[in-house]
């Protein structure tokens, strides 16, 4: 396996920071620092960070419900409470992807680098659900067909979205992509604010229950549903898959 897996596997850091980490130098191999992360390596190779021997541990995915006011790094410096610091584990979690220090709702916390990237990287178009409160909340069916097809935002023209208004000022938005406070600014681009932001699902996940500040670990089953999503449209997508879910 990959160096820069193996780490993020074992929990050291996500896919990209394990690669820093190796970039960095401070990975070594048997004894001997190697700064390129597609070193093939497995159990026996003798990995270490910072000295310290890497073991790959058993790996967990939580998901919390963020109240507004929480911060989805795994450290502020600005000493706001992290999302990290409200799920019980032994384990050094971190966010799956961020959402606003102002946005409320599913958030997924993993020490499976893997997982992580491939749940956040815009290539496997993961499925995320959002309800946002718009003023003025009068949505013109201009600006609806513009959220559907697409806006021209600042870093490029977004992709078709899944846009239902739901009553008048609340709107239901399904994107595959993950930029920075994009429905915000997609809601911007067409003359609305958004008031209240929440994302209901992320993929197969929903809040289930979970009240704001309330967290709990994935089953198998779950963590296996979230992986299939991952996948290209048509195997674990699927109509045939969906019912099984
Ligand atoms: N889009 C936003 O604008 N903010 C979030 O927190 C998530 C998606």
């Amino acid at each position: 396996m990959r160096l820069g897996k193996f780490l993020a596997h074992a929990g050291a850091a996500s896919r990209r920071g394990a690669e820093r980490l190796v970039a960095e130098g401070r990975v070594t191999v048997a004894g001997e620092v190697v700064t390129d992360p597609a070193r093939d390596v497995d159990e026996s190779s003798e990995v270490a960070l910072d000295g310290r021997p890497v073991e790959p541990e058993a790996l967990e995915v939580h998901v919390l419900n963020k109240p507004a006011g929480v911060v989805s790094t795994a450290r502020d410096t600005h000493g706001r409470p992290t999302v990290v610091q409200l799920v019980r584990s032994r384990r050094r979690l971190y966010p799956v992807g961020r959402l606003d220090a102002d946005t409320t709702g599913v958030i997924l916390l993993t020490n499976d680098g893997d997982l992580a990237e491939r749940l956040t990287h815009p290539r496997y178009g993961v499925r995320k659900v959002y309800r946002a409160r718009i003023r003025p909340p009068r949505l013109s069916p201009r600006a609806l067909r513009a959220l559907r097809e697409g806006v021209e935002l600042e870093d490029g023209t977004t992709a078709p979205a899944r846009v239902r208004q739901l009553r008048p000022g609340v709107l239901e938005i399904t994107i595959r992509e993950g930029r920075k406070r994009q429905v915000r600014r997609m809601c911007e681009a067409v003359g609305h604010r958004v008031v209240e932001l929440e994302r209901v699902a992320f993929g197969p996940l929903g809040l289930r229950g979970l009240a704001p500040g309330e967290s709990r670990r994935l089953t198998k089953v779950e963590i296996e549903r979230l992986r299939q999503a991952t996948e290209p449209r048509g195997r674990g997508r699927g109509r045939a898959a969906r019912r099984k879910r």
